[in-house]
């Protein structure tokens, strides 16, 4: 039996929306995280995915107490972190790292590589005396691939591979049980993408890492997931393991997704399904009744998809949970998809759409069939 180190339930995440002279007025709340749950376990990955503004960095700093969650409950190893007094969660966050996306910006410019690494380990008080910790330090280095030339080198001297090397191995040097990685390779050319992929799963495998990747892409979290966790408009719409998802997804919204992956294969690449969602990702602040996806939904039915929320539920045996009324019609063929219009919703999401020129498309093998 594997260990589950995060436990994630029901988590809420709420921003005010402050109007008035003064600010001080709260006139409605922008529901980025809205009621997931999840588990990570020890030495796993787990791949979050979904379109930019679903909720997905929201959620990665909500996990770590970075943001303070509205609602819900986050569990680490055992202990409850949205009611653990600032001094133990102090205590606590070295067990806990983070990633960015853009190391140039997440990165000190007037910090050489020595100093960002060597604060970390100040601010916790971890790493022994001088001599120790440059020996920490320079271990750390080979980990990650990078020249101990490169400790007396500032941010932008190095490529942007290189940055996130040093990104990494500033959460590394601290020796966390978790790491969450938001969008850690996004900024970064494909070629080097891979790379810097396969150093997160190499540093997992030696130093038995636990991690949340994000990204807004699934061909990035499908070779290094075991589990992958689709968002939509802070909920999560799907959950499977990484090849349960690939080879079997069965919400609208993750075949959407998938369908914008090409497949290398040019006889699989014809037969592929390609569904192009309507309109723009709808507001946060003001998200659809009942499933939150059926202003896009191409398989949506009267009146319960407008009117009643799914929750995620297994379908089948084994893992595989999806938050969609009608899965098992929709997957096999007794429910059939339509042509969605786009909404122009109050704050001009989906606008685009007044010439009718985001209508949801969906072509098949055997053409287009709306
Ligand atoms: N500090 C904040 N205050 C108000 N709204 C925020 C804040 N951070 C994020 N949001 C909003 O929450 C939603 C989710 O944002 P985010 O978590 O960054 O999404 P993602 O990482 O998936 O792109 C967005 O609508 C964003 O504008
Ligand atoms: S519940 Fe309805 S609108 Fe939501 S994904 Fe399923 S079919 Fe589409
Ligand atoms: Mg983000």
């Amino acid at each position: 039996m594997t260990e589950v180190l995060v436990e994630v339930d029901d988590l809420k995440v709420h921003f005010p929306i402050k109007r008035g002279v003064f600010l001080d007025r709260t006139v409605g709340h922008v529901k980025a995280v809205d009621g997931v749950d999840l588990r990570i376990e020890k030495g796993r990955t787990y791949g979050l995915v979904g379109e930019s503004g679903c909720g997905k960095s929201t959620l990665g700093r909500a996990l770590l107490q970075l943001t303070k969650p509205t609602g819900g409950r986050v569990n680490f190893d055992g202990t409850e972190l949205t009611t653990l007094p600032p001094k133990q969660l102090r205590q606590m966050r070295k067990r806990m790292q983070m990633i960015f996306q853009d190391p140039m910006s997440s990165l000190d410019p007037r910090q050489n590589v020595e100093s960002i690494l060597t604060e970390g380990l100040q601010a916790h008080g971890i790493g022994g005396d001088r001599t120790e910790r440059r020996k920490l330090i320079a271990k750390t280095l080979d980990a990650v691939g990078l020249p101990q030339w490169a400790l007396s080198r500032y941010p932008h001297e190095f490529s942007g591979g290189q940055r996130q090397r040093i990104g990494i191995a500033r959460a590394v040097v601290l020796n966390p049980e978790l790491i969450v990685a938001d969008e850690p390779v996004s900024a970064l050319d494909v070629s080097i993408q891979a790379q810097v992929i396969n150093l997160l799963g190499d540093l997992q495998e030696e130093l038995g890492l636990t991690y949340l990747v994000i990204a807004h892409d699934l061909a990035v979290v499908k070779h290094i997931s075991d589990t992958v966790g689709v968002m939509y408009l802070g909920g999560l719409v799907e959950e499977a393991s990484s090849d349960d998802i690939y080879r079997r997804p069965l919400h609208p919204y993750t075949r959407a997704l998938m369908s914008a992956v090409p497949v290398p294969d040019p006889e699989v690449e014809d037969r592929r399904e390609r569904i192009l969602l309507a309109g723009d990702l709808p507001s946060p602040a003001n998200p659809p009744t009942g499933c939150r996806f059926h202003t896009r939904c191409p398989w949506a039915q009267p009146t319960k998809c407008r009117d009643d929320r799914p929750s995620l539920r297994i379908i089948g045996t084994g893992t595989h949970r999806v938050a969609c009324h009608w899965a098992e019609q929709i997957e096999t063929g007794e429910i059939r998809p339509h042509a969605v219009k786009a909404e122009i919703t109050a704050d001009g999401a989906g606008a685009k759409d007044a010439h009718g020129a985001l209508e949801t498309a969906l072509e098949t093998p055997g053409g287009p069939v709306v």
